[in-house]
């Protein structure tokens, strides 16, 4: 065999292949970091191996000796890795070859597209994990500020109109539900990644014994009930992705959450809001404009959402019409799961940070949320409650806030006499209706930004985040 020649080319192959076709065809340039899940693997299975009768236990220890040694360098960054041998999986073989005489019975049983689905399931199973993690730290973030602001109030808008007032830690409780929502999308993925597809070889399993269950017991792809799980068709295993485009499914949409979370703080830090502030240490300067303190980590949160859903868009590209069952367009999966996995990561250790190094302008607020417009459906519910149909008392609010408008004041400094001539069902006391804290106070239900409930929503996420 040529020097230059990867394994998968001995004997048919007269040579190695022309530079330019390994360039294009490489993949170790990415593919190196599944290299802990490769040794991993490649442990398990010679475990299996030696199991089953084909590895004496001499070759075995040999072969994890030299995988522990090639593990360690490249983990201190001492490995040659060759790009003329195309991927992680050849890489590490070969090395192991060189080393051991041992590891050239390694692959026994087993094909590359059996192996790279293997490594990339042991590898995204660390990272749901590690990101569920990061997830859980972003809600303990957002629960935190609610409690330091707890008193605090906002206006509450649709259409960017302000609507009604609102504790602003329901606000934050919105983004924690759908985190809540993100960290379940992730769960369920994890129970489809968590299925173990070695023994599934090139496409039809081996004539040799394999013990698949013993392999994935190893690796601990295992039920509730502690046992294995095992792929249960040899083509499905070596040609399905359906668990990487998942999980950039439950990125896409949570970088969508971090991205509606970071317009809300974009807007809240910019001076028109001007509710919250940001921590220098998590704001940028302008290189033209001396006075700009610039919401980067927000903006960039919102804007690297265009990646992470192209990633999803460019998984689900690649494999419709693929023909059964490997092709070697699977290869181009990993850079858009690394991508997306990693830019997820990163997007909420931001977030979280950020919101650790951000102040809430109580006086700022409270000014917004003193609006008495905002009580006008209050006003409304005054009437109701008086026996008036909701519609009948929707026209009548208006009417007085028309009035107000015309009059130039507030809807809450309109006098009874005033608000009589709009309608004659407002008495003295329908003025009560604008004293903030009791309207907050009248919020009862389930869901509700009423005083207790918001109180009772943060205890239960304190509780449940261990914040
Ligand atoms: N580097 C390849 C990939 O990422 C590994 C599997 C290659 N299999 C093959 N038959 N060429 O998909």
């Amino acid at each position: 065999m040529k020097k230059n020649s990867p394994v998968s080319r001995s004997g048919r192959f007269a040579g190695g292949p022309a530079a330019d076709v390994a360039r294009f065809t490489e993949s170790i340039s990415f593919d190196w970091r599944l290299w802990r899940q490769d040794i991993l693997g490649s442990m398990a299975h010679a475990a299996m191996l030696k199991k089953i009768g084909v590895l004496t236990d001499a070759e075995e220890k040999a072969i994890v000796r030299g995988l522990d040694a090639i593990g360690r360098e490249i983990s201190a960054g001492n490995f040659q890795w060759k790009p003329e041998l195309e991927d992680v999986h050849m890489n590490i073989e070969a090395e192991l070859t060189r080393r051991t005489p041992a590891g050239a019975k390694l692959h026994t049983g087993r094909s590359r597209n059996d192996q790279v689905a293997l490594d990339i399931r042991l590898w995204l199973r660390d990272e749901i994990v590690a990101l569920d993690d990061e997830l859980m730290s972003l809600q303990r973030a957002l629960v935190e500020l609610g409690e330091k602001y707890r008193d605090v109030l906002l206006p509450g808008y649709t259409h960017l109109q302000r609507a009604q007032p609102v504790y602003l830690a329901h606000h934050l409780l919105a983004y924690v539900e759908m985190l809540e929502r993100d960290s379940e999308r992730l769960a369920d993925c994890f129970s489809r990644v968590n299925v173990c597809p070695l023994g599934s070889g090139a496409i039809a399993g081996s004539t040799l014994p394999l013990d698949r269950e013993f392999v994935a017991k190893l690796l601990g792809f295992l039920d509730q009930n502690g046992k294995p799980r095992v792929t249960q068709n040899s083509m499905d295993a070596v040609s399905d992705r359906d668990f990487a485009v998942e999980f950039c499914a439950a990125a896409a949409l949570l970088a969508v959450h971090l991205s509606r979370l970071a317009e809300d703080l974009i807007l809240w830090a910019s001076s028109e809001f001007n509710f919250i502030k940001i921590a220098d240490a998590y704001t940028t300067g302008s290189s033209l404009m001396p006075q700009k303190k610039n919401p980067d980590i927000a903006e960039l949160t919102r804007g690297k959402t265009g990646r992470v859903v192209g990633n999803l868009v460019a998984l689900l590209t690649l494999l419709k019409g693929l023909p059964m069952t490997y092709n070697r367009d699977l290869q181009e999966d990993k850079e858009r799961l690394f991508d997306s996995a990693d830019t997820a990561r990163a997007s909420v250790r931001l977030m979280a940070a950020m919101l650790r190094h951000t102040t809430v302008n109580e006086r700022v607020c409270a000014v917004a949320a003193g609006d008495a417009a905002l009580l006008a459906t209050d006003l409304a519910d005054y009437l109701v409650r008086k026996g008036m149909p909701f519609r009948h008392a929707h026209h009548a609010v208006g009417g007085a806030v028309a009035l107000a408008e015309k009059l130039g004041k507030p809807l809450n400094e309109l006098t009874t006499a005033e608000l009589k001539s709009v309608n004659p069902e407002f008495d003295a006391d329908a003025r009560s209706v604008f004293d903030l804290k009791k309207a907050m106070a009248r919020r009862k239900g389930t869901g509700m930004p009423g005083t207790k409930e918001v109180a009772r929503q943060l205890a239960r996420w304190r509780k449940k985040l261990g914040a």
